[in-house]
């Protein structure tokens, strides 16, 4: 889908950048991020075609995501309220973990706690997983499951309108 949709291709978002926002964060956390995104592991699944600069901001629409798969979205802010490109995820949860959530759709920031890496949904495991060091992440809660990481993934408060179109609010 092109600009005017919901989702661009992987180039597109590249271009668009969410790599520019990972090599700010990647500046803030050293070495390991940037080494990171220069692999071809930084983007996977889908990407939000709308990224705008201020809240509330559409992400993608509920027909855009199967169940056990994520949307990748940049937030217009950090999660400790100062402006910055944030990489986030969007994911539609597998019937038995929506079931447990009560809602189909989370969405944390990206930013693995422990170096910085990018995590992505592991469709197989049904986790967040970051691959610089095998840390692992509850996608209900954002909640570290196991690895290294310190602390949760900060969590994206989301609303879903009439349309299906589901909009990030801000930090929840
Ligand atoms: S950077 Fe994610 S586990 Fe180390």
């Amino acid at each position: 889908m092109s600009d005017d949709g919901n989702v661009v291709s992987r180039r597109d978002f590249i271009k668009g950048g969410f790599a520019a926002s990972v090599a700010l964060a990647a500046a803030a956390v050293g070495a390991p991020l940037v080494q990171y995104i220069q692999s071809e592991k930084v983007v996977v699944g889908k990407v939000s075609g709308e990224q705008k600069n201020k809240l509330p901001m559409k992400i993608a629409n509920v027909k855009d995501l199967e169940p056990n798969s994520q949307v990748q979205f940049v937030m217009p802010v950090n999660p400790d309220g100062s402006k910055g490109r944030h990489p986030c995820i969007l994911i539609r949860l597998k019937p038995d973990l929506a079931s447990k959530a009560g809602t189909e759709f989370k969405a944390f920031s990206a930013i693995c706690t422990h170096l910085g890496c990018i995590v992505h949904l592991d469709p197989e495991s049904s986790t967040i997983y970051c691959p610089c060091h095998a840390g692992y992440f509850d996608p209900v809660t954002g909640g570290v499951i196991s690895g290294p990481p310190p602390k949760p993934l900060p969590e994206v408060k989301l609303r879903i309108d009439e349309n299906g179109d589901i909009w990030a609010e801000g930090w929840a």
